[in-house]
């Protein structure tokens, strides 16, 4: 398998990371996970524009315009034969020796590094749903951007694991943010809530396709957020991401939610979803 570093194509065992990459050592950088279906992005722009927006609040200068990081990227699908499947890619600030917390005003030389893996969508994750569990958001105040700092959610996200879980929905004395690699919604009485596009979520892709299709098909949207209180009461609960589309949760803390099934509207939501995908990539091999 080939992956990228900088703009080189290279086997996966040659590539090699500079043990002094502010990256490695202080998570430094930002990245993006964009799906394709078909062999054909979804929502590429969208990330992108993300990705740079990330960069940007960090004042990290990505070294490519966006029509050559498309350029590369190609390359790199091309060359690993995509068809379903994800990219991962990350731009870190660059190398700094000796170690210092303080960034060079000189800019240092970005290293962008970018994978790819073929996965399949998962029906019975769509159909069936996964357990959560709800864990206190003790993450920094800018989950806006999509920094290489994951440690909070990645303990919150094994915390659920080791629960039997999927996912651990977070809160912030009692109000729910997002869950740990994905954004979180509540179903009451017919309409959508989730947490508002702030500083304490990120902006995710997934979610910002759902609230359209959901406007668009008439579903009410409410953005101001719910509480864990409101949680335990809702009609349907799900969570979404690049990887995970539109999944639902059908327990939390080993409490079902609603009758432990997927719900109606979130049934209908993933529809309108698919039917976005299909619009962008084609037939899908399971719809
Ligand atoms: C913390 C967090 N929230 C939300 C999301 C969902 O974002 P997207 O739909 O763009 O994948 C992710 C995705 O990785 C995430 O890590």
């Amino acid at each position: 398998m080939k992956v990228l570093v900088n703009d080189q194509l290279i086997e996966r065992d040659e590539a090699k990371i500079d043990i002094e990459d502010r990256g490695y050592q202080f998570g430094d950088g930002v990245y993006e996970v964009v799906r394709m279906y078909n062999g054909k992005f979804f929502t590429y722009e969208e990330h992108i524009d993300r990705l740079y927006a990330s960069a940007a609040k960090i004042d990290l200068v990505i070294p490519y315009s966006k029509p050559e990081l498309r350029a590369i990227l190609d390359s790199l699908v091309t060359a690993n034969n995509v068809g379903t499947g994800n990219v991962y890619l990350q731009v870190t600030r660059g190398i700094q020796s000796p170690r210092n917390h303080v960034i060079p005003e000189t800019p240092l030389k970005a290293v962008l590094t970018a994978s790819t893996s073929e996965v399949p969508r998962d029906m019975t994750l769509f159909e069936d749903g996964r357990k959560a569990i709800v864990e206190e958001d003790v993450r920094w105040l800018r989950c806006d951007i999509k920094s290489l700092n994951l440690l909070g959610n990645s303990m919150a996200k094994n915390k659920a694991h080791q629960a039997g879980a999927l996912e651990a929905i977070l809160h912030r004395d009692g109000s729910v943010t997002e869950g740990s690699a994905t954004n979180a919604y509540m179903i009451k009485d017919g309409t959508l809530f989730t947490h508002a596009a702030d500083n304490l979520v990120l902006a995710g892709i997934t979610r910002q396709v759902i609230l359209r299709v959901a406007r668009e098909n008439g579903i009410p949207v409410d953005e101001s957020g719910f509480t864990l209180t409101d949680l335990a009461t809702a009609d349907e609960v799900f969570i979404s991401s690049t990887t995970i589309e539109v999944t639902p949760i059908i327990a939390i803390d080993d409490k079902p939610v609603g009758d432990g099934k997927r719900g109606p509207i979130t049934k209908q939501l993933h529809t309108y979803f698919t039917a976005e995908i299909l619009k962008q990539c084609g037939e899908l091999a399971f719809v």
